[in-house]
């Protein structure tokens, strides 16, 4: 699915690295609609942010004389709306104070008073500017009001001084975008309540990797595109959550806590270490064997023959996790099966001990790709979903484990 932004580009050197993230977003499937204000115009044009968006600019409140077909009617409430979220960048110390006061003197205040989404805002300004007391009242005034921000980052700035004030680079704002994107960023869900709130999750994510040597390894095909989406879910609905990842190139979900490991026994450990935790979400593609003696050189080719490799099991990630102490409340495990999908998934649910198990049909193209048939098995149900996008499943799912914490 494409998700439409609205970046507002605010008076200030960096404005020109703000055209450069329209082409990061868009080769991320972001479309970007851009408001230019004076202070913008002062550094970009309105033909170059419009050539790359490929989208009419708006510049004046009472003046938005749109000329693309189809946005005859937009007005600063239609273009606020119209986004899944709005990018401030640069944000200027003026733009953040005007919009943390609630100012809408122009078009880009006028949209962040009105609109219904969050605001991810990218400062860049003077250092000194930056660690002013107004200033750091304003981000906190913002960030209160659920406002997110990226940087600045620190370095060499274009009015020679060092520190933090630098705006964060396009590739990192789009990366964060892209991370933001994938939970809730509707305001009203920001207020909704939180019956997780309060609770801790452990969600383990992506594949394993057992290497052979220190070039070679196993491992198999899985995304981490499920495990991360219910991560976010589970931070959309008030949990801490700790996700424990493989090696995935995904962006990291907003808010969640994530520890990146290679090998099923790193996994492990990682996740004895977020221990304790209200739940346990087991969604990890973990390497079921392990080479027995993982080579600390490559190994070279052998003239003519091939290399034994000797394999040892790995450690159940999920079998140890209820099996333990400080086993979780609610522990869930996913189980990815091709043939005889929920008489399986079952007896695995009772062999691991985990409290629900979610039966993955893996025979198609589940694995690596954007959607998932699940059935869910609880203790005494059995609810099958249809086939749908892996984040409307991880929804779906921390709603379920919502309602079992809300009164809890
Ligand atoms: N799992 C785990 N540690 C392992 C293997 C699996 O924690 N070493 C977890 C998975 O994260 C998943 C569940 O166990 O939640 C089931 O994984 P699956 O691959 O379906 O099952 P296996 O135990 O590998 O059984 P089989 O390969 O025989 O289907």
């Amino acid at each position: 699915m494409t998700h439409k932004v609205l970046l507002i580009i605010g008076g200030g050197i960096a404005a020109y690295k703000s055209l450069l993230l329209i082409r990061e977003l868009a080769r991320r499937d972001i479309e970007t609609q851009v408001i230019l204000t004076k202070g913008g115009e002062e550094f970009v044009t309105p033909l170059s942010a419009g050539a790359l968006s490929g989208k009419t600019v708006f510049t004046d409140l009472w003046d938005m004389t749109p000329t693309v077909e189809g946005e005859a009617e937009m007005g600063h409430i239609e273009l606020s709306r119209s986004a899944d979220m709005i990018i401030v960048a640069p944000a200027t110390a003026n733009l953040m104070s005007r919009a943390a006061h609630g100012v809408a003197d122009d078009l880009a205040t006028t949209t962040l008073l009105a609109t219904d989404t969050r605001v991810l805002y990218a400062p860049a300004m003077n250092v000194r500017m930056w660690e002013a007391a107004a200033t750091q009242r304003n981000v906190q005034t913002l960030r209160n009001d659920g406002a997110l921000f990226i940087g600045p980052d620190v370095g060499d700035m274009a009015c020679g001084e060092y520190g933090p004030g630098r705006m964060s680079e396009p590739d990192a704002i789009a990366d964060a975008v892209q991370g933001a994107l994938m939970g809730d960023m509707s305001l009203d869900g920001l207020r909704a309540e939180k019956p997780l709130a309060g609770r801790k999750a452990i969600v383990t994510a992506g594949p394993t990797r057992e290497a052979i040597d220190p070039v070679r390894y196993i491992s198999n095909h899985s995304s981490g595109r499920q495990g991360y989406a219910i991560a976010q879910a589970l931070v959309d609905q008030g949990a801490e959550v700790t996700l424990v990842t493989g090696p995935t190139s995904l962006p990291v979900p907003l808010g969640v806590s994530t520890v990146r490991i290679e090998s099923a026994l790193d996994m492990l450990a990682a996740v004895e270490a977020a221990l304790p935790s209200d739940i346990f979400i087991s969604v990890a593609a973990v390497a079921d064997w392990r080479p027995a003696k993982p080579q600390d050189k490559k190994v070279p080719k052998p003239k003519g023959d091939v290399p034994p490799l000797e394999m040892v099991e790995n450690p159940d990630i999920l079998s140890s996790i209820c099996g333990s102490a400080s086993r979780p409340t609610l522990c869930i495990g996913f189980a990815a099966q091709t043939h005889d999908v929920v008489e399986l998934a079952k007896s695995k649910r009772l062999r691991k001990d985990c409290d629900w198990i979610v039966a993955n049909d893996v025979s198609g193209d589940v694995m690596g790709g954007a959607d998932n048939a699940v059935t869910l098995i609880t203790q005494d149900t059995e609810e099958t979903w249809a086939r749908v996008d892996k984040r409307a499943i991880a929804r779906q799912l921390a709603g379920r484990i919502g309602e079992v914490f809300k009164d809890a």
